[in-house]
């Protein structure tokens, strides 16, 4: 088959991986779906059909549990901390190594500039598992002064233990597919457990090819899998009796779901969900450097990102300039294929979402918004969006409330005599935000009034993986990142011994 690209060339290993046949990973082995199912993943700027993957259903999701199961128990609870260190740090090398094969099929798969996930995903997945690496030796347990009052005169000796919780299930969305598999597996495997991971139908090709260079990194079977597949497969896995823990990051919808499921065994859960992030801008802010980053801030991975700067509060000294200047750099990014080195803004993942976020513009102009930039579909080829800024927005617009996904911002005035925390919390998300201003305690101030995970000051999407990431309010459950994620994938033993 012949995969049509604009700019650069396919490389070799790209073509070659494309042609391979696609299975599950499953206990160190390549296997069909039990139910021999398949489905076909496409390259979002043409439509066209990559390959298919095999379709994981119950019956392989069980089959994974197993094989993970065994895995735990097995040779992998006897490495020591210094071997999965530098079986972590391997893997991070090997992904330095086939970083621009990796970005081309994320470009591919997902629609995002190849340059982009280059520079951005491959880098910072090879950084998460050089991080990860190195909390594997580590991770310490305390010793503690015990005194046992009702036992006088015996002595103690007491400490803990930080223990693996066990089979681990990863459900993954499709907005930075490989990147957000190693905001999880790392983490989970420093600390000893197992994994299955569930990759977004829309993009599961990196985490295949992940699968095939952890296997040559020499990880024993069993303590990685991979099940390609649909919600229903995540599903499974979430509600799996013999699962331990299931990390999630996707809609606030599927989250609640996975809390319900979660309940059977009352596996342990943590959510990285939606969010509709301001961006404050104060007017004494630097102006240039403002507004070339608050556009940055929603418009970066076409504001399919978690955390994008969606909502623009602007003091209403500035609003004029300072909504001239964003739309103008919306109206002036380059749209194209992910593979051309000129792309800024690349497609939309699939129709589906093309149709979400046009659909949100036209509720939005219909509502009585004016759209300072974009407003529409870009071309009738490939799932692309103009990147739009929509002013004249009231709080009670589904533009304003909801999370869209797309290329899209709103953007509203506000008084700073009377305070700009009551509009910057007026939403259930509360995963990130960003002020922008000189004035130092203002700053400070200001990102105390937030309700939100990570707020950023002079800079949006400001990440690093000793950070800890995580939202308040409906954006979820717990931290990714930094030291908190070995709380989220250890659990403490307190052993308390009379002497
Ligand atoms: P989604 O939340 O349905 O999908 C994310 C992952 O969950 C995929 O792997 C999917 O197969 C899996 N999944 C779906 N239903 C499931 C279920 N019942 N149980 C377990 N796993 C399940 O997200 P979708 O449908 O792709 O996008 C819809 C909207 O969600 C987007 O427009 C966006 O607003 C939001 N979203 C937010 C993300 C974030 O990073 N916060 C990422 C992706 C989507
Ligand atoms: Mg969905």
């Amino acid at each position: 088959m012949t995969i049509e690209t604009t700019g650069t060339a396919l490389l070799p290993s790209v073509r070659s991986f494309l042609e391979r046949p696609k299975q599950l990973f499953i206990g160190g082995d390549w296997v069909d779906a039990a139910g021999g199912e398949r489905f076909e993943t496409m390259d979002p700027a043409t439509g066209q059909v990559l390959t298919t993957v095999a379709r994981a259903r119950a019956a392989d999701v069980d089959r994974a549990v197993r094989a993970a199961r065994k895995a735990f128990e097995g040779e992998w609870s006897l490495w020591t901390a210094a071997q999965r260190q530098r079986l972590l740090f391997r893997i991070g090398e090997m992904i330095y190594d086939h970083a621009d094969e990796l970005a081309q099929l994320e470009a591919l798969d997902n629609g995002k500039p190849a340059t982009v996930a280059r520079a951005v995903d491959m880098v910072w997945t090879a950084e998460l598992f050089e991080y990860y690496a190195g909390w594997a030796t580590k991770i310490e347990g305390r010793t503690i002064p015990v005194s046992v009052p009702w036992a006088p005169g015996a002595q103690w000796h007491a400490y803990t233990l930080r223990e693996p919780v066990g089979v681990c299930g990863a459900i993954i969305p499709w907005n930075f597919p490989l990147l957000m598999a190693a905001f999880k597996v790392p983490a989970a495997l420093a600390c000893g457990n197992t994994v299955i991971l569930k990759p977004a139908e829309q993009t599961p090709l990196t985490a295949l090819r992940l699968a095939e260079l952890m296997a040559e990194a020499g990880l024993p079977a069993g303590v990685f899998n991979v099940l390609t597949g649909y919600g229903d497969t995540g599903a499974a896995l979430a509600a799996h009796d013999d699962v331990d823990k299931i990390a999630f990051t996707g809609s606030t919808e599927v989250g609640k779901l996975i809390v319900d499921s979660a309940k059977g065994n009352l596996k342990k859960v943590s959510l990285e969900l939606g969010g509709k992030s301001p961006q404050v801008v104060y007017a004494d802010a630097d102006l240039e450097s403002a507004i070339s980053g608050t556009a940055s801030g929603f418009l970066f991975n076409h504001g399919q990102t978690c955390t994008a700067g969606t909502r623009l509060l602007i003091e209403d000294r500035i609003f004029d300039e300072f909504t001239q200047g964003v739309a103008e750099i919306a109206r002036n990014s380059k749209i194209g294929p992910g593979l051309d080195p000129a792309t800024e803004i690349g497609p939309l993942v699939s129709d589906e979402q093309l149709k979400t976020v046009t659909g949100y513009i036209e509720q939005g102009l219909a509502d009585g918004a004016t759209a300072l930039a974009g407003g529409r579909r870009h071309g009738d080829r490939g799932f692309y969006v103009e990147p739009t800024l929509l002013v004249d927005v009231h709080s009670s617009f589904s533009v304003y409330r909801e999370e869209i996904f797309g290329p899209v911002a709103v953007a509203t005035p506000f008084n700073a005599d009377r305070g700009v925390g009551a509009a910057a919390n007026d939403t259930p998300y509360g995963l990130a935000a960003s002020v922008w201003t000189r004035d130092i305690g203002k700053a400070h101030r200001t990102a105390r009034q937030i309700k939100a995970g990570t707020v950023w000051v002079n800079c949006h999407n400001a990440f690093d993986a000793a950070l800890p990431f995580g939202g308040y309010k409906q954006s979820g459950w717990g931290r990714e990142l930094g030291a908190g994620a070995i709380d989220l994938y250890t659990q403490t033993k307190s052993i308390n011994v009379c002497l």
